[in-house]
């Protein structure tokens, strides 16, 4: 690969992966993912966070091109999770001199994976290294995504090495800085990845946004998707808005569990009435089919949510189950909330949503709408209120 940088002196060095399935063995990756890496080169030379292990043939062979003689001074880890620190053993053992820069949560998870304990140099909250014309500084952004994440601002260039926050699934096609790529593509990965892999996190990810603020930012280098340098109004927007739990849109995303047909026939008549009272965006979604991961994304972006379920057992349908499993630490507010669902005799799926419901601080709209069996004309009724309530408070916010 071409050597691509972001400024005279700091250097990309990610990697795609195009070739794993599922990210952290739980969420799909049919457009990959890419994992980025950074090297200053200054009169000291630092590394900003590796790369995933199975992917660091072509980021070693890179990082020795560019370094040729010269060694390796730093090692910035912002963030521990074995998709950045996956080279941090081979770093190591090519450049047995290297100071691994981290904060007192990052160096007992670096022993725990590792089993390194030597050559640390510990920074904490507002802490600058010198690396002759580049400054780098560090603020700690606990939990976006994991307790030692911190992010890195190096303040000649302006640049924010961001760890995984402002990063998105998608591996980078060519394209690599924000106005080389068309962000429609990038702007739903991004949500998914966030909702996904960050969303439980949101009051930790306000807390950074608010450390942030007050830095005059031209470059964002995050850990995963494109490099921001136009765009950085927008996506720090974003930021704000899915880490305060606000929907983009109005719109709203129906979501069931059926095994026969009869909750599915109640998603669609629910849905004709909202289409009816004047929503464009719909989306129904089969639990069964598809994965929570698209579902979640979706929640994130519209103010509507109706979740339906037939009776399983006692509970709901698993795949509703697994769902709001999912939702439950995610902490899911201000959507315009229902519940809709059948069943045969003591039910389970419709009280089930109720009771997560009631954990998440939602509140259902409308009537009780359970159909016993097959829905008949009260109980598409019953749904009818429920989508009319819906679509209500979406056109009139309070
Ligand atoms: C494996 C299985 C478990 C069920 N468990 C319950 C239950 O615990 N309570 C209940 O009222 N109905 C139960 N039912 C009945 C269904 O919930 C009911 O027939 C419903 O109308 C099916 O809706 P569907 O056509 O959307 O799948 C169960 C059905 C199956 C096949
Ligand atoms: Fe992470
Ligand atoms: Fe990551």
């Amino acid at each position: 690969m071409k050597h691509v940088k972001l400024s005279d002196d700091i250097y990309y060095l990610g990697v795609n992966d195009r070739r794993t399935h599922l990210f952290e063995n739980a969420w799909p990756l049919p457009n990959g993912v890419a994992y980025n890496s950074y090297l200053i080169v200054d009169e000291k030379t630092a590394l900003v966070d590796t790369v995933e292990y199975g992917h660091m043939e072509d980021f070693l062979q890179r990082l020795e091109d560019i370094l040729g003689e010269r060694q390796l001074d730093y090692l910035v880890i912002n963030h521990m999770e074995p998709d950045h620190s996956g080279a941090i053993r081979q770093i190591t053992n090519l450049y047995p001199d290297i100071q691994i820069v981290g904060n007192k949560k990052t160096f007992p998870i670096l022993e725990g994976f590792y089993g390194i304990s030597q050559n640390l140099y510990e920074v904490s909250e507002g802490d600058m290294l010198d690396l002759g014309k580049h400054k780098l500084n560090f603020y700690m952004a606990p939990m976006v995504h994991w307790p030692e994440t911190m992010v890195t601002y190096e303040s000649t260039t302006k640049t924010l090495f961001s760890a995984d926050a402002f990063g998105s699934f998608g591996t980078l096609d060519g394209g690599i800085f924000d106005d080389e790529l068309n962000l429609n593509f990038f702007e739903d990965e991004l949500r998914r990845y966030y909702s996904n892999i960050v969303g439980k996190y949101g009051n930790q990810t306000q807390k950074a946004l608010a450390k942030i603020a007050d830095l005059d930012i031209k470059l964002i280098a995050a850990t995963h998707g494109p490099i921001w340098r136009c765009h950085i109004d927008w996506i720090i927007e974003k930021y704000q808005k899915w880490s305060l739990y606000e929907a983009e849109e109005d719109g709203v995303v129906i979501v069931f569990g059926s095994m026969y047909g009869n909750t599915e026939k109640m998603a669609d008549h629910i849905a004709r009435t909202l289409s009816e009272q004047g929503i464009k965006d719909i989306r129904i979604y089969d639990a069964s089919k598809t994965h929570a991961s698209y579902i979640i994304s979706d929640i994130w972006k519209y103010n509507g949510l109706i979740i339906g379920s037939a009776a399983y057992n006692g509970g709901a349908f698993p795949a509703v189950t697994s769902l709001l499993d999912k939702l439950k630490n995610m902490y899911v507010k201000n959507r315009h909330f229902g519940i809709f669902g059948s069943s045969s005799w003591g039910g389970g799926g419709h009280r089930t949503i109720q009771k997560w419901a009631e954990e998440a601080k939602l509140e259902p709209l409308g009537p009780k709408a359970e159909a016993r069996c097959a829905p008949n004309d009260d109980d598409f009724a019953l749904c009818d209120e429920v989508a009319i309530e819906v679509a209500n408070a979406i056109k009139n916010p309070k």
